[in-house]
């Protein structure tokens, strides 16, 4: 059984998110606020969450109303007492948008950064003080190093890592835990028309187990899948000079 008593969970209402929040029920966390946009589909997925008799709470919010957000987790957080916050809500540039633009880059700028710090750190001076709490953000390979045409996402997805390393050595003895957990390619609506190569496609309810199965050591980090996260990893440690002269040898090709 979990050791965690109430969770947040954004991003819920497909995907990654709504994977997790299943199977964090499934592992026996008592009650869990599901958060996103679509209130469908939140609902449906409550249903699922209390068919296995836990407790779920829908929330609507636009994570890039970063003000609405922390207000409602702290309502929520006096009632429920948060000991794990997953950040997972995101989304990518929409397909064909020109990767140099503002409003290219708002979107995830705004919820893939912002609305995730609002997310992390809404209770967490709550949690210190409780001294129990589990930090989980869910970013991506993709922040190793900066790649073509996509400073939208890899750029407010390094944002977050930063974020998560600071907090985890603010954090140190306060029993509040940080773990980064960064994903190759998983087969969700977010990837569904990309047609760049996408290798070792992941399933979401695999990622969602296993990322489960782990968190209760709380690690630091959590990659998957790891042959691709270690090959990134090097990838992203070449000078940057090097990473240009690649991405200009694959544009002109
Ligand atoms: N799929 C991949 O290959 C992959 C790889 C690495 C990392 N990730 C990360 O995994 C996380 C989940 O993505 P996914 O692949 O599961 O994609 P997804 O199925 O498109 O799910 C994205 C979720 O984010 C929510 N969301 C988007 N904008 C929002 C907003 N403004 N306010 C509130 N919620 C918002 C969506 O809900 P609503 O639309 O209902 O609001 C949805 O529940 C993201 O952080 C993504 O960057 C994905």
């Amino acid at each position: 059984m979990s050791s965690y008593r109430a969770a947040v969970v954004t991003g819920a209402s497909s995907g990654i998110g709504r994977a997790l929040a299943l199977q964090l029920a499934r592992s026996g966390v008592a009650a869990l606020v599901v958060v996103a946009r679509r209130r469908e589909l939140l609902d449906d997925l409550a249903r699922e969450i209390r068919a296995l008799e836990r407790r779920a709470y829908v929330e609507c919010i636009d994570l890039s109303d970063t003000e609405l957000t922390v207000a409602r987790l702290r309502a929520l957080d006096r009632e429920l007492r948060f000991d794990l916050v997953v950040s997972n809500a995101g989304l990518g540039a929409p397909s064909g948008a020109n990767p140099l633009a503002w409003e290219t880059l708002r979107g995830p700028f705004h919820v893939n950064f912002c609305g995730a710090a609002a997310t992390l750190t809404a209770v967490l001076p709550d949690m210190v003080e409780r001294r129990r709490g589990h930090l989980v953000g869910i970013g991506s390979l993709s922040a190793y190093g900066a790649l073509p045409n996509a400073a939208a996402y890899c750029t407010p997805k390094a944002g977050l890592g930063m974020l998560l390393d600071c907090l985890r050595m603010d954090l140190q003895g306060t029993d509040v835990h940080v773990t980064h957990v960064r994903l190759g390619f998983v087969r969700t609506a977010m990837v569904a028309h990309s047609t760049h190569p996408m290798p070792q496609m992941l399933e979401a309810e695999a990622v969602a187990q296993r990322i489960v199965e782990r968190l209760p050591r709380a690690p630091r980090e959590i990659v998957l899948p790891r042959a691709l996260g270690m090959a990134t990893r090097v990838a992203g440690a070449l000078p940057g000079s090097l990473r240009e002269l690649a991405a200009r040898f694959v544009r002109e090709r």
